[in-house]
């Protein structure tokens, strides 16, 4: 078999987590090349280069240093660069994982390219276009040659648009094979003893949409109904973006921390799987907490009005509140009043596959590309 040279493109957080077996694969298997391309959305340390130093893996060929800014200017200078790369580089394929300005960006200026894209976490759907992520995700469906979909309610989806069946591919969520292989080390993290937390006593808090956290008035309603509740701690590892947004609306650290309310850097990955693991309830608008609260058996409550993940809502996994303090702490109750929650969520049907999805992926790809 010759050797199939693919370029993955990536450039925040949870795209690293995503990838990663998939890179760790290609990195053992000799009929492959996987060069990294990362574009430089995120740039600091806690947010990129902790995860490949976690994670073990290799650097990428490249760091375009995008940074940071409107949507159009970050999305057109990642292309502008890319397109450069992608003409000297000539991959067979182009991979992009999941739905940010770095997977648009990639995926578009392959196709301007001729060059087939594959989608990592194909299909997806929230329905409201004024979310950044969910036109990334959709146009990135549109120009994709493979589509790897996680689960059945993603390929329906796909269907639903006119996506062409034959390419649309059933793999499973690449972030469990990520959280299969990183659990047991997780499990034995230590942050609960440097955060002086005690398993079920407290709850993670993350927020970053900017739905959310750029509205002063949101987020302070989202702080203050956390203020009220009284019987856990609140562990928050604060977004750089969520940050900026905190101390704007005027949020002092200190004052918080008197309020049990424990503002943290973004943690690594072990950390912030370990610290799910443990809580009585995960408060999340990120997609991926959503279901990695699911794997680990922790009840979520999604601070937003809809879901790309309804399966996690269909198994009594997840609750969608938006930020309404009365649904907010109506959950909470709920939660709290339940002792046997966890025990009963951990016996849940996994619809996300069965942690092979990188492997199925990889093999896909070269068969793909070989065939090319
Ligand atoms: C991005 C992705 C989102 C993903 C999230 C995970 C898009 C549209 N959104 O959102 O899908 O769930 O990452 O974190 O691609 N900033 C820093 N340092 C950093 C990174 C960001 O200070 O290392 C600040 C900057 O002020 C920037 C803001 O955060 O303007 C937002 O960053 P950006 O990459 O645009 O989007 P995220 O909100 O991180």
């Amino acid at each position: 078999m010759k050797t199939v040279k693919i370029i993955l493109i990536l450039g925040a957080r949870p795209q690293i987590i995503k990838s990663a077996p998939l890179i760790q694969l290609a990195e053992k298997d000799r009929d492959v090349s996987m060069q990294i391309v990362h574009t430089g959305q995120h740039y600091d340390y806690e947010m990129s280069k902790q995860f490949f130093d976690e994670l073990r893996l290799p650097d990428p060929i490249v760091n375009l240093n995008v940074g940071s800014g409107t949507h159009a200017w970050q999305t057109g200078k990642m292309m502008i660069q890319l397109e450069k790369l992608l003409l000297n580089e000539k991959p067979h394929m182009v991979v992009v994982p999941g739905d940010t300005n770095s997977a648009l960006a990639g995926a578009l200026a392959a196709v301007k390219l001729h060059i087939p894209i594959a989608h990592m976490e194909a299909g997806p759907r929230s329905y409201n276009m004024k979310i950044p992520e969910e036109v990334n995700r959709r146009l990135t469906d549109h120009i994709s040659t493979l589509l790897f979909a996680p689960t059945e309610n993603c390929c329906k989806n796909l269907l639903k648009e006119g996506i062409d069946k034959q390419s649309i591919c059933l793999v499973g969520d690449t972030m469990y094979d990520s959280f299969l292989l990183h659990l047991s080390s997780a499990s034995k993290d230590k942050v609960l003893d440097e955060l002086n937390l005690k398993t079920e006593d407290y709850a993670v808090l993350t927020l970053h949409r900017p739905e959310n956290v750029d509205f002063p008035e949101k987020l302070r309603k989202i702080m203050e109904t956390m203020l009220k509740i009284k019987e856990l701690v609140i562990v928050f590892p604060v977004h750089p973006r969520t940050m900026k947004a905190m101390k704007k609306a005027g949020f002092k650290k200190e004052a918080l921390e008197k309020e049990n309310i424990k503002l943290v850097k973004p943690m690594n990955y072990h950390g912030i799987l370990k610290s799910m693991k443990d809580a009585k309830i995960v408060f999340t608008d990120s997609g991926g907490m959503q279901k990695e609260a699911f794997w680990l058996g922790t009840p979520c409550v999604t601070l937003r009005n809809e879901t790309e993940w309804p399966e996690t809502i269909d198994l009594g996994a997840n609750a969608l509140v938006g930020v309404n303090p009365k649904r907010i702490l109506s959950e909470v109750q709920r939660i709290l009043e339940n002792k046997y929650i966890k025990k009963m969520l951990k016996e849940k049907p996994n619809p996300f596959g069965d942690g092979k999805a990188s492997e199925k992926i990889l093999n896909i790809l070269k068969e793909f590309c070989s065939r090319s």
